[in-house]
């Protein structure tokens, strides 16, 4: 048996069952075995591939888009670009890349990686050393120096442990991570451990007998932080991830080792676990602290408003054709309907002053 699944069935037997939340922080984050602190886990040879690992057309794009927001703020002479959680560190390289073309951005800007992945942050220094940028790198948001602020988090927000909760006849109780007779993990209901209705959207209150409700606190108090810097020094953050556009119910928690959906219990630390994003949620609490909130929309909308297909076919021009079949291949993984298109989103929350930023559609 692991050693973390071994700490985890001790800390049930001494406290009992442990919430979901608790139970993703053990499996990927306990500092000792869990999943994103020991490893690498992204690419073919890992469990998972992400958007800048599939085409450098995605961080490339991403970058015009800062280059936009920073013009609209008036081009400061000084300018923090943060990136959340940044795997290996590739979407930050093909966004500089981009930037580049804007040789008074690439002088204002100091890089700051929030990465609390210890053999991440060494990847991420390794990929990210030949760039002539000064670069830090922090644990924590709260620990970035505060100034106007460029914040990029991709498929990171999906990883911040939810509580989930199941509608019962008389109201929600807490799902939670217990122990069977035989001494394996197990799903048990703690009838004790009720949500107070104030934080179930009035319009899921009705929802069936059995729905799942899941809370994600930990991302709604990031929100609020990154928010508060926004609207204090001026800039914008963009946040990509799988999710929704509307609060709904529905148990979205999920492990995927090798490029398949696996058991969420039988191995912590040894799979991915998610769960999709709620921004409407998130909306909801950037626009209370005074953020300006643009989506969210498909990122099948986004890339294309930004252009993807035109830069699609930039690059097919000089390519041989291999590369021209990959840059197809990953044209369709980011933006096909029944791909990345439709099931991430794309938010960005600005400050007041600055005008709607590309990719976004007045309308949202
Ligand atoms: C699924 S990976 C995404 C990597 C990268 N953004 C990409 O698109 O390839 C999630 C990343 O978020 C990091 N992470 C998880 N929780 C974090 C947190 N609270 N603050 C900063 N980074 C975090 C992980 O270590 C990892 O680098």
């Amino acid at each position: 048996m692991s050693e973390l699944l071994n700490h985890i069935k001790s800390r049930i037997v001494s406290e009992g069952p442990i919430s979901v939340s608790d139970y993703m922080e053990e499996a990927l984050f306990n500092p000792k075995y869990g999943y994103y602190m020991t490893g690498d886990p992204l690419g073919k040879q890992g469990d998972f591939i992400t958007a800048p690992e599939i085409s450098q057309m995605f961080g490339e794009l991403i970058g015009l888009w800062c280059a936009v927001i920073w013009e609209e703020m008036g081009s400061p002479k000084k300018i923090n670009l943060i990136e959340m959680g940044p795997g290996r560190g590739t979407l930050m390289a093909d966004a500089l890349r981009a930037m580049s073309s804007v040789p008074r951005l690439s002088a204002a800007i100091n890089i700051h990686i929030v990465e609390t992945s210890p053999s991440l942050q060494r990847r991420q220094k390794r990929n990210l050393k030949t760039l002539s940028f000064n670069i830090e790198w922090h644990e924590s948001f709260q620990d970035v120096p505060a100034g106007p602020l460029i914040l990029i988090a991709n498929e990171m927000f999906d990883v911040l442990p939810v509580r989930q909760f199941v509608k019962s006849t008389s109201s929600w109780v807490e799902r939670k991570v217990g122990c069977n007779g035989l001494g394996e993990l197990a799903w048990v209901l703690d009838q004790s451990c009720l949500i107070s209705d104030n934080l179930i959207p009035p319009q899921l209150m009705r929802s069936k007998l059995g729905s799942t409700f899941e809370l994600g606190k930990i991302a709604v108090d990031l929100v609020s932080n990154i928010t508060r810097s926004v609207v204090k020094y001026g800039g914008a953050a963009l946040i990509i991830d799988y999710g929704y556009l509307k609060s709904g119910v529905g148990d979205t928690l999920q492990a995927v080792k090798n490029h398949n959906y696996a058991d969420i219990l039988s191995e912590p630390g040894k799979s991915d676990l998610t769960a999709h994003v709620d921004f409407e949620c998130l909306a909801k609490n950037a626009r209370t602290i005074g953020g300006v909130v643009c989506g969210p929309v498909t990122q099948r909308d986004f890339l294309r408003r930004l252009g993807i297909e035109s830069r699609a076919a930039q690059l097919k021009n000089s390519a041989s054709t291999r590369q021209k079949s990959e840059v197809l291949t990953g044209l369709n993984r980011l933006i096909g309907t029944d791909e990345m298109g439709n099931l991430c989103k794309v938010m960005a929350i600005v400050h007041p002053d600055h005008l709607f930023p590309e990719g976004f559609s007045i309308k949202n």
